[in-house]
């Protein structure tokens, strides 16, 4: 069975058609799928979603790119909401330069408040970090983030880097790009990475793989990112499946 390491179904895009949706996804092979909180708000509807459907466990925690938001009221709440059962990680948290907002002191600031959240908490990190490689792995580094476990969600640099997020002891979170047939870079990276490190994920609603590229992600795209990383890896689509299952709740499920 497959376990769905990232996802935002809290998202509007859902509301349409989310009960089904979510609803459908045992008869498909998913059985577990942690939904990942991303601004305050997100937070709240992913506790909502943790009460309602056994399967969905939940992460809590602020995106860079959400940040602003943040002051030591609202983060005092973020912090309570981690001792509940169902929340198995802190995110999603990092660096977000591609955007530049809000500017990168805010979004370091609170980067390290929540990466010490986490270690406080003894939960794993759920990393998002885009076009920020440098300054993710130096505050990692000054705040012994090799300490705290998780993963880097959406990898999306080079093997060079995957170097030294796997000497940290991290895992990587690999969804829809591999499929796509620009991606040399990743699937360089992902032939490169031990399986036993590999989550899969769909940040869905985003990035749904080939052949629904730029159509609304949702978990029951996953069997196409795991086909693909069975053929870069030559082992069978069960192994992977098995494999990354275990991966996750070794990590998650503690
Ligand atoms: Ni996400």
């Amino acid at each position: 069975m497959i376990f769905e390491s990232h996802a935002h179904y809290d998202d509007e895009v859902f509301d349409e058609d989310r009960e089904e949706l979510l609803a459908s996804l045992k008869e498909h092979g998913i059985e577990w799928v942690i939904n990942i909180g991303a601004s305050l708000q997100s937070c709240k509807n992913t506790l909502q979603l943790m009460e309602q459907y056994p399967f969905i466990y939940g992460a809590m925690g602020v995106h860079p790119s959400e940040t602003g938001e943040l002051n030591e009221e609202n983060f005092a709440w973020l912090c309570e909401q981690c001792s509940i059962d169902k929340v198995v990680a802190v995110g999603e948290i990092g660096l977000d330069y591609h955007w530049n907002e809000p500017e990168p002191q805010i979004q370091k600031l609170w980067f390290e408040r929540q990466l010490e959240l986490a270690r406080k908490v003894k939960l794993p990190v759920i990393i998002h970090s885009r076009d920020a490689a440098k300054d993710t792995l130096d505050i990692m580094r000054t705040l012994h983030a090799e300490e705290i476990e998780g993963v880097i969600h959406c990898f999306s640099y080079s093997k060079e880097i995957a170097r030294e997020y796997l000497e940290m002891g991290y895992h990587f979170g690999i969804g829809g790009v591999i499929t796509f047939r620009n991606a040399k870079k990743l699937k360089e990276a992902v032939e490169y990475i031990p399986m036993d490190r590999i989550l899969l994920e769909t940040d869905s609603p985003y990035l749904a793989p080939e052949p629904h590229r730029g159509s609304r992600n949702s978990s029951l795209n996953l069997p196409y990112v795991a086909q693909e990383m069975a053929a870069l890896k030559g082992i069978s689509y069960e192994e992977v499946v098995e494999i990354t299952a275990e991966n996750a709740k070794r990590l998650f499920f503690k």
